[in-house]
């Protein structure tokens, strides 16, 4: 199989450590794709100042122009993110701690592909990111945990899955202990599911997803 580089749009809100660990991998001569462009929902963003001193080129699009008496215009955000977007004519959407739900105007342009800290479908949707997904494992006294590469569909944290691992919750853990294993499992499997995208081994099956063998296996 031909290995082409592939194009990504890397969509951050917050401190953008999944995006520097994709940069890094990819630098590295693991993934083999280029960040087009990065796109944050705010500006304050500390990833915002991490892309660019990457050299990576950034876009932010702000939900305040979009949000009117409190209520956020879900839809008008989307069609303006995916015409951002299309100039960067991505293969792929790459959601790093984005905080936004995708709308259709995205989602039937690009596909798009999300990592959550948790063994989906649980501790997954609305409301449930970063320490508040550990902090909802630990209360609900599961012994395991993990993490999860999906395609994204049009709700929070659904859509067919990619990978999954499973992180063992230990006696004593609290939601940073928890957090710091997850990621470390994170950092592994989105770089090593964007990779299989970019060989052109992912098969969406309707909910499913099947994994080819790598060329001459
Ligand atoms: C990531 O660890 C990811 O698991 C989580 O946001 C973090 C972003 O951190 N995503 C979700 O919870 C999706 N529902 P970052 O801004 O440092 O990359």
């Amino acid at each position: 199989m031909t290995v082409t580089t592939c194009r990504l749009a890397v969509l951050i809100s917050g401190a953008g450590s999944t995006m520097v660990n994709l940069a890094e991998r990819i630098r590295g001569g693991e993934v083999p794709a280029e960040i087009a462009l990065v796109v944050s929902s705010r500006a304050s963003a500390a990833g915002v100042e991490k892309a660019r001193t990457l050299g990576l080129e950034t876009a932010v699009l702000s939900r305040k122009p979009f949000t009117r008496d409190g209520a956020f215009d879900e839809d008008a955000y989307a069609r303006a993110l995916a015409d951002l977007l299309a100039l960067a004519r991505p293969d792929l959407v790459v959601l790093a701690g984005f905080m936004t739900r995708l709308g259709r105007a995205v989602l039937s342009r690009f596909q798009v592909i999300n990592v959550h800290p948790a063994l989906l479908p649980r501790f997954g949707g609305n409301g449930f990111y970063g320490h508040r997904v550990h902090e909802a494992v630990l209360a609900a006294g599961d012994k395991v945990t993990g993490a999860t590469v999906h395609f994204s569909d049009l709700a929070y944290d659904t859509g067919p899955i990619i990978l999954q691992e499973i992180v063992p919750v230990l006696a004593g853990d609290t939601p940073d202990t928890l957090a710091t294993r997850v990621q470390a499992v994170e950092r592994r499997i989105y770089p090593e599911a964007i990779r299989l995208f970019a060989e052109g081994r992912l098969v969406r099956d309707g909910d499913h997803v099947r994994i080819l063998p790598e060329a001459g296996a």
